[in-house]
């Protein structure tokens, strides 16, 4: 599926603009986007938030090279480099046996690295 502009239309993008768009209403607000690939989200949601700063990272050198030339009308809004990021260091929830409800996640400590 093809979005305005070019690029790509990811078939949640309705969802991912419901679920991240109070966030980034507020002032100030910086996304990084670190599986940018053909820009679909990103443009979506630069639209749907002219004040957004948006950081796009991907590990493909073809794909930050198409989403620099789809980005290139936000201007300094956008910052886009080619990086593989790792979410291997994210914790994992788990099972809480005396809560009696089944799951209950424990908290986790969200680290990220790109390189
Ligand atoms: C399904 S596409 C993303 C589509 C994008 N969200 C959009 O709206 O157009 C997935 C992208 O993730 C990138 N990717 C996969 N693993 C990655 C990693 N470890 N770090 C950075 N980018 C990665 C791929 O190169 C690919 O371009």
């Amino acid at each position: 599926m093809s979005a305005p502009g070019g690029g790509h239309r990811p078939v949640l993008l309705d969802r991912v603009l419901a679920l991240l768009g109070p966030a980034l209403d507020r002032a100030g607000a910086v996304l990084v986007d670190a599986t940018l690939g053909r820009a679909g989200h990103a443009q979506a949601l630069l639209d749907a938030h002219p004040g957004l700063m948006l950081i796009g990272l991907d590990t493909d050198a073809a794909a930050v090279a198409e989403s620099g030339r789809l980005l290139a009308r936000y201007g300094d809004r956008v910052t886009a480099a080619r990086r593989t990021v790792s979410f291997s260091t994210w914790g994992c929830p788990r099972r809480n046996s005396t809560s009696g409800r089944g799951a209950s996640p424990t908290p986790m400590t969200p680290r990220w690295t790109c390189g």
